[in-house]
């Protein structure tokens, strides 16, 4: 479900006409729509409502303050990977306490900021994190509250890039060894254990690797319990996958029943991830048709939005939607829909069947709201996008464009060269 939808043959972004975005914000440009955020969010944290419960919102996914903000209102936190995502976390008014922290590389930096904000919960993923998380508490003067982020050794049948809960992936500690590594960080003096973590992937179309997952720290967290570890929080992460193209994942009630499922008889507080379930759908990015043309082979849509606006169908091949914002009854084409930039890897679609279009017309490239916006870079000097929060009939810009003063900023010419 989301709310950009044809009227009369133009495609809004609820009660606001794409076009009307296009002329007065300039494209490319990232839409969100602000009751697509809410549903979504709202759907996934009722459908635990029955148990103690925290949804982490995955900062990763789309970091934007407002977007942030947004959750924070509706009683949500943030799951966290850097320094940088806990300065957005705490500008955008998320309480620390829930604030959970992953990542394989936590710097001494940014554990001390994470312990000065006194987060819930550091998701540790090696035993040298550990030490170091224990070692930079001591020297604040804090406990930093931990949980192990386990690897179960489950294959989640999702991009190889995306998959993380696998053996041969950088992250968490592996299952097998997780007992052990507890046992060590229960001998130190600066980490008070709360809880166990895993995420496995991303994009999961089915529950069966969730449940697989959970059934492995199910066990882990009965043993931690007989040896006297009480776990009072577990992470099952993110992961739960959306519609593209023709995927059809479970829905956030589906998921959760497997869960709980799994989960009866535990007393803990569960805390969940989700990043792409929320945001995904509830974004495009606008971009305008500056050129077309043909080669022998092919016929090429050339437009204002590139791979460094969108990198995911150059980066996984990813599938995304693509609309005119104008619906009329034109002939179809099959079409590569490329970018400005100077590599043959820049485009949002291939070999794609699109209605003829021209010069000015303007396309939605869907489902761009989860790592759109945050894996967007500067590459080729081209300025990021603005960001556009619509709610009902109003636009607000919540980022703007970039300027070309701002893409040298912090660049300076040593006295040598001058
Ligand atoms: N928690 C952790 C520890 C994660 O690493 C991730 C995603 C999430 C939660 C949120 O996962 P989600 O619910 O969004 O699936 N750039 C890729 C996705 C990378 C996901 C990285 N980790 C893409 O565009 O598909």
């Amino acid at each position: 479900m989301h709310h950009f939808q044809y009227k009369q043959d133009e495609l809004y972004c609820e009660n606001v006409p794409l076009r009307e975005i296009a002329d007065r914000v300039g494209t490319p440009c990232y839409v969100y729509s602000h009751a697509t955020l809410v549903h979504h969010f709202t759907v996934f944290d009722r459908s635990f409502e029955a148990v103690p419960h925290l949804t982490c919102f995955s900062a990763k996914a789309n970091s934007n303050l407002a977007v942030l903000r947004l959750f924070s209102t509706l009683g949500g936190g943030a799951d966290i990977v850097s320094g940088g995502e806990l300065f957005r976390a705490r500008k955008a008014g998320i309480p620390s306490e829930r604030i959970v922290y992953s990542g394989v590389g936590k710097s001494a930096h940014e554990i001390d900021y994470a312990l000065e904000e006194d987060i819930l919960m550091f998701n540790i993923e090696s035993t040298q994190e550990l030490e170091a998380i224990n070692e930079r508490a001591g020297r604040l003067g804090r406990r930093a509250r931990i949980a192990l982020r386990v690897n179960p050794d489950v294959d989640p049948n999702t991009h190889p890039y995306i998959s993380t809960g696998m053996q041969k992936n950088k992250f968490g500690i592996a299952v097998d060894s997780a007992f052990k590594a507890y046992e060590y960080a229960r001998s130190l003096g600066h980490v008070e254990i709360i809880g166990v973590d895993c995420h496995i992937g991303s994009q999961l179309t089915d529950v069966t690797p969730f449940v697989d997952a959970l059934k492995r720290l199910r066990l882990l967290i009965d043993r931690l319990q007989g040896a006297g570890i009480s776990i009072s929080h577990l992470d099952l992460g993110g992961g739960l996958g959306i519609t593209y193209d023709q995927e059809s994942p479970p829905l956030p009630h589906e998921y959760a029943d497997a869960v709980l499922r799994e989960l009866q008889g535990l007393s803990c507080t569960l805390i969940f991830e989700p990043g792409r379930v929320i945001v995904g759908n509830a974004g495009i990015l606008l971009s305008k048709v500056l050129y077309t043309k043909r080669s022998p082979s092919r016929n090429f849509v050339i437009m204002d939005a590139a791979m460094n606006d969108l990198v995911r169908p150059s980066l996984y091949g990813s599938y995304h939607q693509i609309q005119p914002i104008e619906k009329r009854s034109r002939e179809e084409q099959i079409v590569d829909v490329v970018g400005p930039i100077c590599e043959s890897g820049d485009f949002l679609a291939r070999d794609r069947s699109l209605p003829m279009v021209k010069p000015g017309d303007c396309l939605a490239v869907m489902s761009a709201g989860a790592y759109g916006f945050t894996m967007s870079s500067n590459y080729n000097s081209r300025p990021r996008a603005p960001e556009v929060l619509v709610r009902d009939d109003r636009i607000h810009v919540i980022r703007a464009r970039e300027t070309w003063e701002e893409l040298v900023r912090g660049e300076s010419i040593p006295d040598f060269l001058s």
